[in-house]
């Protein structure tokens, strides 16, 4: 495995970098839409009902110290800009976050996830950033497995999944990990092996 960080990826329409403090209001800003957060945020759930915990002026202590590992060689998570002639402003834009966390004790295997601002869903750009940062994974940093999964209401995130080529392992039903989510939700258990993705492509 290459341990070689998050370097920058272009696609089409998007840039993926590493995260830097000067997008960082904005990501947060996106993921406190409860349409964001609801099956993605896992931070602690005794904060949930503490409104002044996920204020800006609290939590851009953690975001700094998020952005101080970013271009570590093991951080593998992007902060996805839209190219100016596809924005609203015409201006490059922050539009979400993609990643590809170590799964357990063993680096080779990783969890991916994704998030993106609601101005900008249902337009393809989650599926180019998910699948860039997967080529990625798979043919730079030469890992073996992506071990994933949503929830299986969540049609967007799971369909990126099928249309990347993962296998539907399994359904299981869990209480829920989110922060802003309470109760049972039946998770749909992803994988893509090394063998697999470079057979696809
Ligand atoms: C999941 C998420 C990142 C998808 O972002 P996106 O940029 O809209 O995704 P895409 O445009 O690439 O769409 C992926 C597929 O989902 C479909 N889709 C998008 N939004 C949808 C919705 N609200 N309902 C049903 N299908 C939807 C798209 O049509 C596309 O399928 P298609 O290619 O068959 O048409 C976005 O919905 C999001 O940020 N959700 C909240 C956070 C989250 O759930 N993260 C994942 C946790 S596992």
């Amino acid at each position: 495995m290459n341990l070689i960080g998050s370097k920058t990826i272009e696609t089409e329409r998007l840039i993926l970098r590493s995260s830097k403090m000067k997008e960082q209001k904005r990501l947060w800003e996106i993921l406190m839409i409860p349409n964001v957060n609801k099956w993605y945020l896992t931070s602690s759930k005794k904060y949930a009902c503490n409104q002044e915990h996920w204020t800006w002026k609290n939590q851009e202590k953690f975001y700094k110290l998020k952005v101080e590992q970013s271009d570590n060689n093991d951080v593998f998570v992007w902060s996805v800009f839209l190219k100016p002639k596809y924005t609203n402003s015409g201006k490059e834009e922050v539009i979400g976050q993609v990643s590809a966390q170590e799964k357990g004790n063993n680096i080779f295997v990783r969890d991916v996830g994704w998030y993106m601002d609601p101005n900008y869903q249902g337009k393809g750009y989650a599926t180019e950033a998910a699948k860039a940062m997967i080529k990625y994974m798979f043919e730079k940093v030469k890992i073996e497995k992506i071990s994933s999964g949503a929830v299986k209401d969540n049609i967007a995130s799971c369909k990126i999944f099928e249309k990347l080529g993962f296998d539907k392992i399994c359904e299981i039903e869990e209480d829920s990990p989110y922060t802003f989510y309470d109760g049972r939700l039946i998770f749909s258990k992803y994988e893509l092996t090394q063998e697999k993705y470079f057979n696809n492509n």
